[in-house]
């Protein structure tokens, strides 16, 4: 996680840091820093958030054309102002930031300390600017390089050091007195924008998209500097390359709150229009994409969080509507299933970030042992939309909230048009997706919010709350609990409707609140269940079409077959975010989440 963001041209840096790091604050927001080269190096960092720290340091006022800065997901090491990005080294001359995990930082520090290094933080990030520091001090001759790069010996130290790192990283990196930032990539985000004033390295687009839509995508083990005059990158073995500049196709105001209060409110609002635009798809891909399925000989969904409900709604899918058997398994356990991997095996990957570090290390291993990958992703240009064999994008527009709503319901729709292409029909699917437009926009508008506002008062004192629902409308429960308890902090739990008399029932008692999914194609047993929790004196609130005497409270939604799980999770994201409004939290910033994990 964390953001990292730089800028060297014509403009003054730091205005244009505290702009953008704004925009990464979904990758953290612990603490923040920038350093700025103008005939001096200068630091400024601290704990908290990018508004408070811009007025509190003054960060806008830091002089020159050179800066970097950093918004911090903590891992190694507390909350703490010395342990906030940038770093330095002894003399406090190079600045370094960093995304990613320095796996072999211990002994890296250790030899380093026993050289004479002195370290002010504890953090795995520090030894990145000593390396450097220690690489200037023997000259930062690198025998053996490319003779297409004659860079200077700030430049060789940086690669030197960069080539002892053993992890995941994106690294910035300035010295004083040197007009330029120098950055490697190996396994974590970074990509670079270019504009008529200045080159931006940034740790997606959002940060750089007010100035510049053209970006260049860094592969692995790419090395780039720049300075005023442009931008050079080179190949890990130091000698120059040519990328391609894209173009993206985001929209700066998508990036942006608008009138909601909340990029959360927002994400959910949009999703009338989302759900369509994840149809929009290449059939022909999708069509290709159904056969490799039908001649695989074992298919699994990977993913984690809710990605990894959209992947279990998936296999429900894919059993009820096409017959086909999935195996469905969170990325980060995947390392238990790899020996069933062979050629044959097709491994869907899904993750809205593309970016999330467990998902990335499955694919990894999947493709190691020959087999086939898809790519389900909502951002171009990430690590997982390059590594897959096939790619479907989610068409969402950029989440910032750090908790997926529109992005969810997006890939549950891409599994609805699979399942049935899969049969032959994707047009079913693309048709009953159109026919839900206004379905979703009710159960976003105003009246709808100002209902589920009322159940959030009533529901926001509670400890813990429970859900329940079986087969579609279970996989629903347990993404809706993930909403509610990673929103509001209270306790949320789903079960199978099923499985509550084998344990959680001794849960329920007197004015217990619990959901209860219900859609026409399962009503009698879970019905059954919601009157099991109601005679030990549970609050039974219903999510459903028609409103049953068992409920106590009702959400109404329509019943919309194998799309229920779209529709019946978005008044859920709703109440998640009115609870967290009722306890005045920052919907968009839960503790000690961050939007893209990349870590393992
Ligand atoms: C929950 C949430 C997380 C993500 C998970 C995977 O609201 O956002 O659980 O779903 O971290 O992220 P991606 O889909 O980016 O791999």
């Amino acid at each position: 996680m964390c953001g990292i963001f730089g800028y060297v041209g014509s403009e003054k840096a730091s205005a244009i840091l505290c702009k953008g790091l704004k925009n990464l604050e979904y990758r953290g927001y612990d603490s923040v820093g920038i350093a700025t080269v103008s005939s001096r190096l200068e630091i400024r960092k601290g704990a908290g958030k990018i508004d408070d720290l811009k007025v509190r340091l003054n960060l806008e006022e830091m002089e020159g054309n050179v800066g970097i800065g950093h918004t911090r997901w903590a891992t190694h090491g507390a909350v703490t102002a010395e342990n906030s990005h940038p770093h330095t080294d002894c003399e406090e001359k190079i600045a370094i930031i960093h995304n990613g995990i320095i796996e072999n930082f211990y002994e890296l520090k250790t030899k380093l300390t026993e050289q004479g290094h002195r370290f002010s933080s504890d953090t795995d990030s520090e030894v990145i600017a000593h390396l450097i520091e220690d690489q200037l001090s023997n000259n930062g001759t690198i025998p053996g390089i490319a003779s297409s790069w004659n860079g200077s010996s700030f430049e060789h130290a940086c690669f030197e050091a960069f080539k002892q790192l053993r992890g995941s990283y994106a690294v910035l990196a300035v010295r004083e007195c040197e007009e330029k930032i120098v950055a490697m990539r190996k396994d974590s985000p970074l990509v670079v924008g270019l504009s008529e004033d200045g080159t931006f390295f940034a740790s997606d687009v959002a940060p750089f998209l007010e100035w510049t839509k053209d970006v260049v995508y860094l592969e692995n083990g790419d090395f780039v500097v720049a300075d005023r005059g442009g931008v050079k990158f080179s190949s890990q073995d130091f000698g120059e390359v040519a990328r391609p500049v894209c173009t993206v196709e985001w929209d700066l105001e998508e990036a942006k709150k608008g009138n909601f209060e909340h990029f959360m409110l927002k994400e959910i609002a949009e999703q009338a229009e989302t759900i369509q635009r994840a149809c929009v798809q290449d059939m022909a891909v999708v069509d290709r994409i159904a056969g490799m399925v039908r001649s695989g000989f074992g298919v699994f969904f990977i993913a984690c969080g809710s990605s990894y409900h959209a992947c279990l709604t998936g296999s429900y899918l894919f059993s009820k509507i096409a017959n086909q058997h999935v195996n469905v398994v969170l990325a980060s356990e995947f390392e238990n299933y790899e020996h069933f991997l062979t050629e044959n095996t097709l491994v869907f990957a899904v993750s809205q970030s593309g970016e999330t570090a467990d998902v990335l290390e499955a694919v990894r291993a999947a493709k190691r042992r020959g087999s086939r990958v898809v790519s389900i992703t909502n951002v171009i240009g990430s690590s997982l939309s390059r590594e897959g064999d096939e790619l479907l994008l989610m068409n969402s527009g950029p989440e910032i909230c750090v908790l997926s709503t529109k992005t969810y319901t997006s890939q549950v729709v891409m599994m609805v048009l699979l399942a049935c292409a899969l049969n032959g029909d994707h047009e079913s699917c693309i048709r009953k997706v159109k026919d839900l437009y206004m379905d979703v926009y009710n159960l976003t508008a105003r009246s709808m919010r100002d209902r589920l506002k009322a159940l959030a008062r009533d529901l926001a004192g509670n400890d813990h709350v429970y859900m329940i629902g079986r087969g579609l409308q279970y996989t629903t429960a347990l993404e809706a609990a993930l909403k509610v308890k990673e929103v509001s902090y209270i306790h949320a739990e789903a079960f199978a409707g099923g499985e509550l008399k084998h344990g959680p029932l001794a849960l329920i008692e007197e004015g217990t609140p619990v959901f209860v999914f219900v859609s026409r194609d399962n009503e009698d047993r879970i019905v059954s269940n919601a009157q099991e929790v109601k005679a030990r004196g549970g609050i039974v609130i219903g999510v459903s079409d028609w409103n049953n005497p068992v409920f106590d409270r009702w959400i109404k939604v329509p019943d919309c077959g194998d799309l229920n799980p779209v529709i019946q999770a978005i008044p859920m994201q709703v109440l998640a975010y009115e609870l967290a409004v009722q306890k005045k939290l920052d919907p968009d910033k839960p503790r000690n989440l961050a939007k893209s994990v990349t870590v393992l």
